[in-house]
């Protein structure tokens, strides 16, 4: 193709645009969580027809599988705007309070990350969730006073990868419900590669993306990114996408055929070689691999869980057999001991 005076030579498209071009917006582009997606099409279409904004959401589950894009998604829907933050971004009651207060009717606060809010804050975040209002305590001592401002109706919208870590009276207050996004099953993976090979240009043969899906991690976000991995590979290597060219490429960047990373396989043989197979908690897990323990814990753990690599036992967690053939090695003989 020849380049005329408007046409830029390099076309300018970057990763950070093109994971935007690929977030689904509708329901019906989204794809898999079919029972999240049955019971928010229930609950956004019976507020949407009273006229009020739906109850506060909270989304749960390991990282990327889709918990912003069902937050974008449902302000889509809504045609309402979306205000995004992040737990660690509200460091004071102040900031919060700006925050609500510059809502408009309608609108959705994105609240990312909440687990990190601090609890002076979640105090607030209740009344504001239950009676649309703003309490805030101004002054010390005696001459202390309640502000008491009316907000304008409003859903929040939160999300995180530690749901354990909020508190029982905040999870609570989600009466719209609280939903654990699910790993994804191979066939959703393979639909999710064809839909963002699409959208950007890429012809994948059928086995290029049944590869891509099996070592995807059953996570759409790492299914994007092994797909425009393998597609640089096999652009260079003048090829067709094909199974082939998917194995190449992800040889090179260290992901095995079950989609484990370096930091897994390190993981799995930490330990099996400094805890004998466990139990190891996640914090020794962290010191022997130099990671910190909530990226063993939210990143990399449940994974492996699902893949049933490792268990958790109430001492720690424990290698299992098939983690053990994994690596190429054989189970310990009291592998059955240690799992109970
Ligand atoms: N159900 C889906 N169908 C198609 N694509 C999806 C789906 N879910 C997620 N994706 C893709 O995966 C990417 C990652 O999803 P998203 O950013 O929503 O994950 P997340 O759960 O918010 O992760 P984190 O916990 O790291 O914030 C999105 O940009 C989108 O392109
Ligand atoms: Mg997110």
């Amino acid at each position: 193709m020849s380049s005329t005076s408007e046409e830029p030579i390099v076309q300018p498209r970057n990763d950070a645009f093109l994971d935007t071009a690929l977030r689904p917006s509708t329901f019906d582009e989204y794809i898999g969580q079919e029972t999240i997606k049955n019971n928010l099409k229930i609950l956004l279409g019976a507020a949407k027809e009273r006229q009020n904004p739906p109850e506060h959401i909270l989304f749960y589950g390991p990282p990327g599988l889709g918990k912003t894009t069902l937050a974008h998604l449902i302000a889509n829907e809504l045609g309402g705007t979306l205000r995004s933050t992040s737990g660690p971004a509200i460091e004071r009651v102040g900031d919060l309070a700006a925050l609500l207060t510059n809502l408009a009717p309608g609108d959705i606060l994105f609240i990312d990350e909440i687990h990190r809010l601090s609890r002076s804050i979640e105090e607030v975040l209740y009344p504001a969730m239950e009676s649309g209002s703003l309490n805030i305590i101004i002054g010390k001592g005696p001459s202390a006073r309640t502000l008491d401002l009316p907000l304008p109706p409003f859903t929040l919208i939160a999300a995180t990868t530690r749901v354990a870590d909020l508190s029982a009276p905040l999870r609570s207050r989600f009466s719209g419900g609280v939903y654990r996004l699910e790993f994804y099953s191979e066939d959703n993976i393979a639909d999710i590669v064809r839909r963002s090979a699409d959208i950007l240009g890429a012809e994948v043969e059928e086995s290029g993306v049944k590869e891509i899906a099996r070592r995807s991690r059953s996570t759409p976000r790492t299914a994007n990114y092994l797909l425009k991995r393998a597609r640089d590979y096999a652009q260079l290597k003048r090829s067709p996408l094909s199974a082939e060219m998917v194995t190449a490429a992800l040889n090179l960047l260290e992901v095995d055929e079950l989609g484990l990373t370096p930091i897994d396989r390190k993981l799995l043989i930490a330990l099996m070689d400094r805890f004998n197979g466990g139990p190891a908690g996640v914090g020794a897990l962290g010191a022997a691999l130099s990671e910190e323990p909530s990226t063993i814990a939210e990143v990399h753990e449940p994974f492996l869980l699902q893949l049933g690599l490792i268990e958790r036992t109430p001492r720690g967690r424990v290698a299992t057999a098939a983690a053990y053939r994994h690596v190429g090695r054989t189970p310990p003989a009291d592998l059955n001991e240690k799992l109970l």
